[in-house]
């Protein structure tokens, strides 16, 4: 054959043939319990009920429609959207969401209305973020994300969490500082409150836009619907994708409404983004947030992760709610374990940190998936190569 795909993945070898919940079923007849959720995308784990029956009735009723064309999906997203969301700051009345298709694309848009409301060119970043691989999403990732010969505005990368750093690089000059507000691909690095305070001071004082990149800390991840509302600390524009829509391609960009009214309204569009049927997934998405003890839920399993994980190879655990990073013991390496653990019928994710393993498991974990982490991780504490070399790959799963 001539057609190849091109390769910028190498796959775990694992035949999955069918998912459900938490689980992975093999093509060999075993079950992997899948603390990884598709990279923070299965909000509602695999093949949820109801999901799939609403988005089969959709596509049945108004399967997709241009932007020129108003549907209720839309009204029924944007009014389940609303009611997570916290209070915008300043003088802003409310939010306006721009609908797209893709982690990147929404921070490219959050950029693109933060630069054009404020009418200047620079952009803060820090070292370690990752949001996406599109020209202005890679120019303020990290540096190790490979990026455009250069960047489509002047980037300011700062160091991660130091508050003094961020007090004195952002000025007047600034028009954009975008961040997660835990960094997860770095090996799930929170700030400091003092850090993230010291932020929103500098853009009140400078006039800069504070934008956080919740792509993976969004929608429920951590307990809250927002990590505005785990932090306390609201920013001016936020972005999400992965798990949004449970599993449909979704970005989203919010911004506080008198900062996007600043911005032209032709600055933006897309062909696919804000269509019925993605719509219809990510307004399920905002209900079952909202619904009572789904949260809560999130929370205790959490908790029971977190005393799960801290055995074996295991010397502490951090992050917030679903989004948590297992530092492991110096001598023994992350991939490996990430090996093992697989072999033992465990999905976990890796870092660019090679002493950090990452879960972000779908949001409806049960304490019973604890206890199989817990007795897949007991026995590990030697380190030990995996028992029948399940992975080919060494590539960190972002
Ligand atoms: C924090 C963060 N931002 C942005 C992105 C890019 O999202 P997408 O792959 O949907 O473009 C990712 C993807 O992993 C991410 O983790």
């Amino acid at each position: 054959m001539s057609l190849r795909e091109y390769d910028a993945y190498q796959r775990l070898s694992l035949q999955v043939v069918r998912a459900e919940g938490c689980e992975l079923f093999l093509a060999d007849g075993r079950a992997v319990l899948d603390l990884y959720g598709g990279h923070c995308v299965n909000t509602l784990g695999a093949g949820d009920r109801r999901l799939g029956e609403l988005l089969s009735a959709q596509w049945r009723q108004l399967s997709f429609a241009t932007n020129l064309i108003d549907h209720a999906p839309r009204h029924n997203f944007l009014a389940a959207f609303e009611a997570n969301l916290p209070p915008a700051p300043g003088p802003s009345s409310g939010w306006d969401v721009f609908c797209s298709n893709s982690g990147a694309e929404a921070n490219e848009n959050a950029i693109k209305v933060a630069l054009a409301a404020t009418k200047r060119a620079r952009v803060v970043c820090f070292a370690g973020g990752f949001h996406g691989r599109t020209a202005a999403a890679a120019a303020v990732s990290d540096k190790k994300t490979r990026a455009f010969p250069s960047a489509p505005f002047e980037v300011v990368r700062l160091p991660w969490s130091d508050a003094e750093a961020a007090a004195a690089a952002i000025d007047g000059t600034v028009g954009c500082v975008i961040l997660e507000p835990i960094q997860s691909l770095a090996g799930v690095t929170e700030p400091s409150l003092a850090f993230l305070e010291t932020l929103r001071a500098a853009c009140d004082r400078s006039g800069a836009l504070l934008a956080y990149d919740e792509v993976q800390t969004g929608n429920g991840r951590l307990g809250t619907p927002w990590a505005s509302q785990h932090f306390g600390v609201v920013p001016d524009a936020f972005t999400t994708a992965k798990g949004a829509a449970g599993g449909l391609p979704i970005g989203l960009t919010v911004v506080r409404s008198d900062v996007a009214a600043l911005a032209p309204a032709d600055l933006l569009g897309s062909t696919f983004g804000g269509g019925p049927l993605v719509l219809a997934a990510a307004a399920e998405i905002a209900r079952r947030i909202a619904a009572p003890g789904f949260l809560e839920n999130v929370r205790a399993a959490s908790q029971a992760l977190r005393k799960a994980a801290l055995r074996g190879p295991v010397e502490s655990v951090r992050g917030a709610g679903l989004l948590l990073g297992l530092v492991i013991r110096a001598g023994h390496d992350a991939k490996a374990i990430r090996d093992a653990l697989l072999a033992r019928g465990v999905l976990v994710g890796t870092s660019d940190d090679p002493r950090v393993l990452r879960l972000s498991p779908p949001l409806v974990l049960e304490p019973r998936h604890a206890a199989l982490l817990e007795r897949a991780l007991s026995g590990l504490s030697e380190p030990r190569p995996a028992l029948s070399s399940p992975v080919r790959s060494q590539e960190t799963l972002r």
